[in-house]
């Protein structure tokens, strides 16, 4: 393989971009990660924490809600202060980053951060984890309380009742001496200001610019977008295994045009990660037993877009990142939200579309049963005619039907 077709990124500079995508989760309420992050950072630097583990506290802020994919399980979270359905999403968290070892260290302090500081005794954990998790609470519970002032000119107005009420729980919820480093760091005028747009981007901006690049490949790569891949499609019970699937297949597609191994892999990695987009749009959309209306189909129509936003920040994905974000593109031109046409897509784009559409069709929906591969292929085909698909790529996967089919299911025909 040509050393410099291989894909390189760095994890830190993932991590940051893909925390993007569970921000989305909020859809009006942005930035829940971000401002948990930044708050974990400045109540351990009262604490006199070192940079690896300010790091730490970062990174876990920015994903401590990976276990959070629905925007109805986010409501609750932000606004309920004890919400006894909490521990779900905490233990999803932990069981998703455990499985990757760059971010395993993260997994103890996502799966205890709903857990209230005079019950963490009895788990017998080591000191730093329940300090530390004990402060992603803590900041996550702050934010809870300022969501609703942020961006209003009434937000330094309200600190006081917030700073009041964080610290009724002092003992309880929270671990005196966290409590009194977030008191001291939250006196501070600017402590409330750095959480709003734009200074939130700028004050992460400085804190990665000192952050130690971490180059992984694409194997590495690959369980990260796996991660994400899971986020989204947990999303919804009938798209389980939808970004999977079309990975799959889209690998598949592209051995069967001869593409090189390297543009498979990258083909691997947009199918996991085409609909990240998708975590914006609220549930009760997603799961509608009926045709959308107009306006809902305007705030699906946005996930493509967004999944470009996300991806194209992440140096060494630029590729990628376009493969995925055309993955409503049409080769009439007729396809969105950047309506390319022709020459403009390239085959790998082509290849994704097909790749969505045809595991889309092969997958129950909450309006139709899943079709079987023959089924599929008609669809394929009228879109095809309609030049809202590749033809050639149709024609490939007509040719290699129940290989396609079980590559977007998993299953045997
Ligand atoms: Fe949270
Ligand atoms: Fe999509
Ligand atoms: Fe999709």
């Amino acid at each position: 393989m040509n050393a410099s077709l291989e894909i390189r990124t760095d994890l830190r500079q993932a991590v940051f971009a893909l925390s993007d995508a569970l921000d989305l989760v909020g859809v009006d309420d942005y930035h829940h990660g971000k401002r948990v992050g930044l708050m974990a950072v400045e109540c351990g630097r009262i604490l006199g924490l070192e940079t690896n583990d300010l790091n730490l506290l970062l990174d876990a802020g920015l994903l401590h809600d990976c276990g959070v994919s629905s925007t109805e399980v986010h409501h609750h979270l932000v606004e309920e202060m004890d919400w006894p359905g909490a521990q779900a999403h905490c233990e999803r968290g932990n069981a998703l980053l455990s499985a990757f070892a760059p971010l395993a260290p993260l997994a103890p302090l996502v799966l205890y951060h709903h857990t209230h500081w005079d019950q963490l005794p009895a788990l017998e954990l080591d000191e730093r984890t329940q300090l530390f998790s004990n402060l992603i609470f803590l900041a996550d519970r702050v934010d809870t309380l300022a969501a609703p002032h942020y961006g209003q000119q009434s937000l330094l107005f309200y600190r006081g009742r917030i700073r009041d009420t964080i610290a009724r729980y002092g003992g309880t919820f929270f671990a005196p001496r966290l409590l009194e480093a977030f008191l001291h760091a939250s006196d501070n005028e600017a402590f409330w200001l750095y959480l709003e747009p734009p200074h939130i981007h700028a004050r992460l901006g400085e804190m990665a610019q000192y952050r130690q690049p971490q180059l992984i490949g694409y194997p590495q790569l690959r369980q990260l977008a796996e991660i994400f891949s899971r986020i989204v499609d947990a999303k919804s019970a009938f798209t389980v295994e939808h970004s999977h699937g079309v990975a799959n297949l889209a690998r598949l597609l592209g051995e069967l045009a001869g593409l090189p191994e390297a543009s498979q892999q990258k083909l691997e990695i947009a199918g996991l990660l085409h609909d990240l987009g998708k975590l914006r749009v609220p549930d009760e959309i997603l799961e509608k037993p009926a045709k959308l209306t107009l306006e809902e189909r305007a705030a699906m129509e946005r996930h493509s877009f967004e999944t470009y936003q996300i991806l194209r920040r992440i140096p060494g994905l630029e590729e990628i990142a376009r493969w995925a974000a055309y993955h409503h593109e049409a080769p009439d031109g007729e396809g969105y939200p950047f309506h390319r046409k022709g020459s403009e897509l390239p085959l790998e784009a082509r290849i994704i579309s097909v790749a969505d559409v045809f595991q889309a069709l092969a997958q129950n929906r909450p309006y139709r049963a899943a079709l079987p591969p023959a089924e599929v292929l008609d669809h394929l085909r009228q879109l095809a005619a309609a030049g809202h698909l590749d033809a050639e790529v149709v024609e490939l996967a007509e040719r290699h039907l129940d290989t396609c089919w079980r590559a977007a299911t998993g299953g045997t025909l």
